[in-house]
């Protein structure tokens, strides 16, 4: 298990190269299920959540290759149970509950556990697929859906929450081979569903809406193989953002789609920061003054849930009382009590979080929890003094590719300790 040694007080300059989407690529992986035909998906991101989803794929039957950013997937003949062992270490795996229901008309997944930014039921993607004419039984931990057939339906996906994005992408890949016309209302609306949806298209699924809360799905007889590259990281981009607003002097994305982070470059600039966007690049300088913020992260096209622990970090040393609410996970605040232990000033109450934003942060050892709140103790640690030193690294591994070695090419001084 390794940790890694943050060398606070390196400014950051250059340019960095942002990843393949791990929340596009995910589900995208998954439904290549969807067809015998071979799938060819490029720049899929080197992610150990990646490494997950492809070992279940090959466990579950699939021809699966790899090479570099490229997977080639051929599901010639599949089961229909995924293996307990892997599924529990990634929620996502759910996702493929979907697609093989849409081919094989059953499926069979370990329940996903809580994690520790929440509860994180499935009741939503049950809900759609019953919807679509299937039965659910949970036994043993498990959740199995089958049905004789699958019939389009018109389906509410909202919860008290909002939207659901793996319910709307299982609930899409299970309609596309149905018979008739499936209305998803309350879908999902981030860019990673649209994604998916292109890459159903490009299939030759029946599609229109994605990106809206209403999808619309007319099942087709059968699925043939397809090409597709998955669109940016825009958390991974986010977070260069913040790390670059914390200890940067001008720091460019590159390989972005600015209009994707909407949500997070405009409170960074309220915040004080100088954003200029361009053909897929990102650049962001020091402003004159640095504001506290009030920031609410909403489903897509509000600010992200993803985001919250990286501002959490920012804001801890901004001048002035932020307050930061998620309205997603309410209980997603693992990153505040080590944040706290470098010296922020921060207090919880129910889903918001008040920062009375100090001078500076002090290095301490921390401990990673999950991927974000891992992410935003490396932030913090970029500009604390001393050395801050970030426990259970692997967190950070699931989500971001290579992101020390992209942090010191812009300046930071990061050590990875094998212990
Ligand atoms: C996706 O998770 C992302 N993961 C998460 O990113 C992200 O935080 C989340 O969407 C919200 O944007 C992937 O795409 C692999 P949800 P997902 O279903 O789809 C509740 C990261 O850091 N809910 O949109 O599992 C749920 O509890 C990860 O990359 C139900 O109540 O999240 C939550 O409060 C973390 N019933 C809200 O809805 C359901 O059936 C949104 O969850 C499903 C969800």
């Amino acid at each position: 298990m390794d940790k890694i040694l943050v060398h606070g007080g390196r400014r950051l300059a250059g340019t960095v190269r942002i990843s393949g989407s791990k929340n596009s690529a995910l589900p995208i992986l998954a439904a290549a299920l969807l067809t015998k035909e071979t799938c060819v998906i490029s720049r899929v991101p080197d992610l150990s959540d990646i490494h997950y989803m492809l070992t279940i794929l090959s466990e579950l039957g699939c021809e699966v290759e790899r090479a570099s950013g490229v997977v080639t997937i051929k599901a010639e003949n599949v089961d229909t149970e995924a293996p307990y062992d892997i599924v529990r270490k990634m929620r996502a795996s759910v996702c493929i509950l979907g697609p093989l229901l849409g081919r094989e008309k059953e499926a069979t997944v370990s329940l996903p556990g809580g994690c520790i930014i929440g509860d994180r039921p499935i009741d939503l993607h049950l809900r759609g697929f019953e919807a679509l004419g299937a039965a659910v039984r949970v036994q043993a931990g498990n959740v199995k859906v089958l049905a004789p057939e699958l019939r389009g339906s018109i389906i509410n996906l909202r919860g008290k929450f909002g939207s659901t994005v793996l319910g709307t992408d299982n609930v899409m890949m299970a309609a596309v081979l149905a018979d008739g016309t499936t209305v998803i209302d309350g879908a999902a609306e981030e860019p990673e569903v649209v994604d998916l949806a292109n890459f159903l298209i490009a299939m030759g699924a029946k599609i229109e809406g994605a990106g809206t809360r209403r999808i619309i799905i007319e099942g087709v007889k059968e699925l043939h193989g397809a090409e597709h590259e998955v669109i940016p990281d825009r958390i991974e981009a986010g977070t260069f953002l913040v790390a670059a607003a914390i200890c940067g002097d001008g720091v460019t994305l590159i390989r972005v789609e600015p209009k994707h982070l909407l949500a997070v470059t405009e409170p960074l600039a309220q915040a004080g920061f100088d954003i200029e966007s361009g053909r897929e690049k990102i650049t962001i300088r020091p402003g004159a003054t640095r504001r506290a913020l009030k920031l609410d992260a909403h489903p897509y096209p509000g600010f992200p849930t993803d985001m919250q622990a990286q501002m959490c970090a920012l804001l801890a040393t901004t001048d002035g009382i932020s307050v930061v609410t998620d309205n997603v996970f309410p209980q997603r605040f693992m990153h505040v009590a080590e944040l706290k232990r470098m010296g922020a000033n921060i207090e919880l109450q129910g889903p918001t979080a008040i920062i009375h934003g100090v001078e500076k942060l002090g290095g301490a050892p921390v401990m990673a929890s999950d991927l974000r709140a891992s992410a935003a103790l490396v932030l913090a640690g970029l500009h604390a003094d001393g050395i801050t030193e970030v426990n259970r690294v692997y967190h950070i591994d699931r989500g971001y590719e290579s992101i020390d070695e992209k942090l010191n090419a812009l300046g930071a001084e990061i050590e990875r300790v094998k212990v």
